[in-house]
């Protein structure tokens, strides 16, 4: 399950069926050892270059030359059909803020890497910090890039109930006919699922896990069963349980031992079926009794909003 060797942990995925491995080792080395052509999708949130201590840098320009390195490696090992999906935020840096998924799109676009893009979806979240001077961040994006045109997509599998499930066709054929498609409808490109902070059931020590529900729709509609699913810089393994609870094989790097291994023990504990996740249509709303929810009395009338 967990490899220093990321021959081994190839070996391993692409020799059974079902497997999982991650490989504690940079992630440079384990894409050297993925043949050409191996991998169905790419889901990945790689380091951000802000001065945490596991970042290769803390400039946009180290940010750039990262993915230059790595980028062209991940369209490689792309299957024709695959997909590669990018979580990234904002590089913030006294108050000035870069928008990282243009800089990796502007990689792709020079490197003329074969990749397409299909969506960038805006992962919209309730929490984090509170800006003083601008508004406070609450939504990161994931740019979806697919190699070639006839690439898989299944949207049957991710559909969301409809707001008005009741509506009915106002004009032609179908007039009077329900109009909506009885499995529910297209989730968008702004997906709302709660960030993982402290209260989060899926919250490990690790900085800034992403929710195993937004990689769990990705797996969903743009893998099948026993596809191979990648993630470069894997954390604690969150694209491995979403890859393990949809019966997808799984092969991961990470070069933190310690995040590692609490990666390891997440992946054994998807396979056992006991590990911890939170549905993305779990809908948590304040408990209007609690006192944490209540303005207190003597703060002042707020002003009205616009
Ligand atoms: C943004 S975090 C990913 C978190 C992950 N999505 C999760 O849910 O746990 C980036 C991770 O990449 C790892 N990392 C940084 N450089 C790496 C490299 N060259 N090879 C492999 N992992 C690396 C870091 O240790 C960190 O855990």
């Amino acid at each position: 399950m967990l490899y220093k060797s990321a021959t081994v942990a190839w070996e391993q995925v692409s020799n059974n069926a079902g497997a999982i491995a991650l490989a504690n080792v940079d992630c440079r080395e384990l894409l050297a050892a993925i043949p050409d052509e191996s991998i169905s999708l790419v889901v990945t949130s790689p380091p951000y270059c802000m001065g945490k201590e596991y970042e290769p840098g803390n400039t946009i320009e180290d940010f750039v030359a990262a993915h230059e390195a790595v980028l062209p490696e991940i369209a490689r090992l792309l299957k024709p059909g695959g997909s590669i999906c990018w979580q990234v935020g904002y590089h913030v840096s006294r108050n000035t803020v870069v928008p990282l998924d243009y800089l990796v799109f502007d990689v792709i676009r020079r490197l003329e890497l074969p990749l397409t893009m299909r969506n960038r979806i805006v992962w919209h979240f309730g929490h984090g910090k509170h800006a003083g001077r601008r508004f406070s961040g609450r939504h990161e994006t994931l740019i979806w890039f697919t190699k070639g045109d006839d690439y898989e997509f299944n949207l049957d599998a991710v559909r969301v109930p409809q707001k008005y499930p009741g509506k009915r066709s106002t004009k032609g054929h179908n007039k009077g006919e329900f109009s909506g498609n009885p499995l529910g409808k297209n989730p968008s490109d702004i997906w709302d699922i709660p960030n993982v902070k402290a209260n989060h059931c899926e919250k490990l020590d690790h900085p800034c896990q992403f929710p195993v529900a937004l990689v769990r729709r990705l797996v969903l509609s743009l893998t099948k069963e026993d596809d191979i699913v990648l993630d470069p810089f894997s954390g604690v393994a969150s694209s491995g349980v979403a890859a393990g609870l949809e019966r997808r094989r799984f092969i991961g790097a990470e070069l933190n031992e310690g995040y590692a291994l609490i990666g390891e023990n997440r992946l054994k504990e998807t396979l056992e079926g006991v590990v911890r996740v939170r549905a993305d249509t779990e809908v948590i709303k304040p408990n209007e009794r609690s006192a944490v929810a209540r303005r207190p009395d003597f703060w002042p009338e707020m002003q009205s909003s616009v």
